[in-house]
């Protein structure tokens, strides 16, 4: 697939994916959805990327929402299948078999801050800026806002922000639990990359198997989780992983995980 709105970049065990229109502040069209989603399925066949790092390209936004400009004119049924779109393709980031950290580099909104929800990390720069501005455009977030905010923050705030499209500052977000940590503007990308490295420094089973049991197990009972944990820590010791993790510990060695 051609791709002329997301780029995608291996470093090492790490990937970094931009979305770049930064002239439309890395607004998400149909197009930049479809290369999201295809470099979502490159990413899955992938065993050499252990950790992903999502920003967007410029110094002012990381997804300033999904496009207006595409939706202005949009019926119901093009509406409906728009949000499934985006949907489709942010669980499929979300359910990815390696963490992705969204590196927020500035604006965060609707659909923007809606992808960030679908990562498994958020750091924010100092200067990013989130909301969910939907109600002032007359519609509903659409990209799964209604949903993972309210999970992530709690409903009464998450309503909050969605009822009044207010646009809340890096700070604020941090108090509220929306990212995980603010760092300066220029040393976001350098910090996500740390971070990203030391998760790739793991045994990226284990750290994939962890991501299974996190998300499947929010979305069910605590019992249905727990037996759900017990599975996967079993599979874990399926994997030469395991042992050479374990083995390296008991001798006093530095390890070496092959993600086998
Ligand atoms: N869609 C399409 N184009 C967008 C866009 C968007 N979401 N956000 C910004 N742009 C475009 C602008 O139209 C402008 O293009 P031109 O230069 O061709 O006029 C360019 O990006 C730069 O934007 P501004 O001139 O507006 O920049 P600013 O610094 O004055 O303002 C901003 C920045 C506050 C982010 C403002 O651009 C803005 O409010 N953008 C829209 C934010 C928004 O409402 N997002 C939610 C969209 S709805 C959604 O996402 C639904 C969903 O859940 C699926």
């Amino acid at each position: 697939m051609e791709l002329n709105n997301v780029i995608l970049e291996k470093e090492g065990k790490i990937a970094v994916v931009t979305i770049n229109r930064p002239k439309a502040l890395n607004a998400l069209n149909s197009d930049t959805l479809k290369e999201l989603d295809y470099i979502a399925a490159e990413l899955e066949k992938d065993d050499d990327v252990y950790a992903v790092i999502l920003t967007g390209a410029g110094d002012k936004a990381f997804v300033a929402g999904a496009d207006i400009t595409e939706m202005k004119d949009l019926n119901t049924m093009e509406g409906r299948k728009f949000s499934i779109l985006g949907n489709k393709v942010f669980r499929r980031l979300e359910n990815l078999d390696k963490p992705v950290i969204a590196a927020i580099n500035g604006f965060a909104l609707g659909g923007g801050c809606e992808l960030s929800l679908a990562c498994d990390i958020r750091l924010a720069s100092d200067r990013a800026k989130f909301g969910q501005p939907e109600v002032g455009l007359g519609i509903t977030p659409g990209f799964g806002g209604t949903q993972r905010l309210a999970r992530l923050v709690g409903t009464g705030i998450a309503k909050e922000l969605i009822y009044t499209g207010k646009i809340i500052k890096a700070d604020e977000a941090l108090r509220i639990g929306l990212v995980n940590r603010v760092v300066e503007a220029d040393k976001l990308m350098e910090e996500a990359r740390a971070l990203a490295n030391t998760i790739a420094a793991q045994a990226p089973i284990a750290v994939k198997l962890c991501k299974e049991a996190i998300n499947r197990g929010i979305q069910c009972d605590t019992d249905t989780a727990l037996m759900y944990e017990a599975e996967v820590f079993g599979e874990c010791f399926s994997t030469e992983d395991q042992k050479e993790g374990m083995s390296a510990f008991v001798e006093k060695r530095d390890k070496s995980f092959q993600n086998k």
